[in-house]
């Protein structure tokens, strides 16, 4: 793989990216996020070195105006937009949230220029959206000391000529940047390059603006579309962290980033993302929006770096650049991950037994290799706790937490309650408190009694028989020590389910570290009996 900083010199231009999660990301239903939420988004995007964050729409409320305010106030770094439609009101109550920026403000306005929008939303004829156009971007030029945006709504089905004409005219108005928006993602690949090559040659002033694309991804198309503009001239890239917005959401930030960073060598172009902070960006807005990503989503999925098939795992093993284009660590992960499952290999369960601190004659990896197989058929993903019961057998009785009752309680007017007791190494110990839903309040009450706090990975659930005595069965998988650690629990109550489930990780996790500190233990030992 290319030196990152060689590949950047060699490198034909920058390409600007311009993120917004917090304003089309934050439309896609479920993505709602508060000011403090939006902030803490925007201060990573700052130091993710994002070119522009647009930060809302200030006109569409309170909050919205609020937040647009607050990081055009407080985050540092990027310049920061707002959006607004053609009219005055828009485009002053933008400025009034945007002004606190100062030279770093941008006013992003819009308008639709398809004949579809034009004849059936905005019933108004080509000539009145120039002239709101036109309007638009002087006035909110004569605000943002010139720095302007203007997006041609549904770009990508208007009447050609009609589409350079509104662009020329909005340039001569003072728009620095003309962004040609697919809105319905509707494109591909090489139509949009048409689009955009089309506008570098017909638009005679196109020259005195940077040219933007906006890609939706109804289609699957997001990211190739919005690569395809910047090999025709586009110049600036608008997208989101995990790829969320207005329906099947925008252009994704790190699959475009990234793209561009592996790329080099037949993409000339380079953006100035610190592409380490890519996954602690998803994560952030994942715990803000609980908004999940797939996990075989590229750069950020679960599953993004890791290896299962066994001929897979070999070569790993070999050559970590036989089944990798990028490293873990250039996206923000410590590691690549060769989880175990049915399809892996006796020599990579031996090397995994062995970086537990196991060591085992070859008779005995051969007998419990037939255990492993036996038990990969039955789980999707075997982990180290599996492997640990395997060699050293399961005991409830050297758990370290016993549940002695837990109990969630929920009702549409009060929040969510919940009521937890636990042995913990002998003792009694329980804990009420409130939640963001039951099952939450029951893990910050667990968390609290047990003082531990790992990172919730994966959480399931799902009844095993049917009526009214139905067992639920709960799945958690926990993080800790840069291992995964799983957890079930079954129960005829779902929220006592979840919550023995997410105990049963826990006691997985202490006997791990009581694992790792008998391996210490005889690696000292050793040292000794070797001097
Ligand atoms: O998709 C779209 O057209 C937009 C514009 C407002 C830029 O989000
Ligand atoms: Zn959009």
């Amino acid at each position: 793989m290319a030196d990152k900083s060689v590949v950047e010199k060699e490198k034909g231009g920058k390409v600007q990216i311009f993120d917004t999660t917090l304003r089309d990301g934050e439309q896609s239903p479920g993505c709602s996020m508060n000011t403090e939420q939006k902030l803490q988004i925007a201060h990573l995007l700052a130091e993710m070195n994002v070119d522009v964050i647009e930060a809302g729409f200030p006109i569409a409320s309170p909050g919205d105006f609020e937040a647009v305010k607050r990081i055009a106030q407080e985050v540092k770094g990027p310049q920061v937009a707002g959006l607004c439609r053609a009219n005055d009101k828009d485009i002053d109550r933008a400025w009034e949230a945007l002004q606190h920026a100062e030279e770093k403000a941008r006013i992003h306005t819009f308008i639709a220029t398809s004949e579809l929008h034009l004849v059936h939303k905005l019933r108004m004829t080509e000539s009145e959206v120039v002239n709101a156009a036109r309007a638009a971007v002087k006035r909110a030029a004569s605000y943002s000391a010139g720095n302007v945006e203007f997006s041609a709504e549904d770009a990508v089905r208007t009447r050609l000529p009609f589409l350079a004409q509104v662009i020329t005219e909005v340039i001569d108005a003072g728009a620095t940047v003309v962004n040609i928006p697919d809105t319905v993602g509707y494109t591909t690949p090489w139509e949009y390059g048409q689009i955009i090559a089309f506008l570098r040659e017909f638009v005679p002033n196109i020259n005195q603006a940077i040219i933007s694309v906006h890609c939706h991804n109804d289609l699957g198309l997001a990211v190739a579309n919005s690569l395809s503009a910047v090999m025709a001239g586009a110049r600036q890239v608008e997208c989101t962290i995990n790829g969320i917005g207005e329906r099947a959401g925008n252009c994704s930030l790190e699959e475009i980033v990234m793209a561009l960073r592996t790329r080099g060598d037949i993409i000339p172009f380079y953006s100035d993302v610190v592409t380490e902070k890519i996954v602690p960006a998803s994560r952030l807005l994942v715990a803000t929006t609980g908004m999940q990503v797939q996990r075989n989503k590229a750069i950020v999925g679960g599953n993004a770096f890791a290896h299962e098939a066994g001929i897979h795992q070999h070569g790993f093993l070999m050559d970590k650049r036989t089944y990798e284009i990028m490293t873990p660590e250039s996206v923000g992960l410590k590691e690549s991950k060769l989880p175990l499952g049915k399809h892996s290999s006796k020599r990579v369960l031996a090397n995994r037994l062995k970086a537990m601190g196991f060591t085992f004659s070859k008779e005995e990896i051969e007998e419990l290799f037939m255990r492993f197989k036996e038990l990969a058929d039955k789980k999707m993903e075997v982990f180290d706790d599996d492997l640990l019961t395997l060699v050293q057998g399961d005991s409830a009785e050297d758990d370290m937490f016993v549940v002695n009752l837990i109990e969630g309680s929920f009702n549409s007017e009060s929040e969510a309650k919940a009521y937890v007791s636990l042995e913990c190494d002998g003792k009694d110990k329980e804990f009420e408190c409130k939640g963001n839903g039951p099952v939450d309040a029951v893990f910050k009450a667990i968390k609290e009694i047990t003082k531990t706090d790992y990172r919730l990975d994966v959480f399931s659930m799902d009844n095993v028989t049917k009526g009214i005595s139905a067992q639920a069965t709960c799945s958690v998988v926990l993080e800790a020590y840069d291992r995964t650690f799983s957890g079930h629990g079954v129960h005829t109550d779902s929220i006592a389910a979840a919550g023995m489930a997410y105990t049963n990780a826990l006691n997985k996790i202490v006997k791990w570290e009581l694992h790792q500190l008998e391996v210490f233990e005889k690696e000292e030992s050793d040292k000794v009996i070797a001097s």
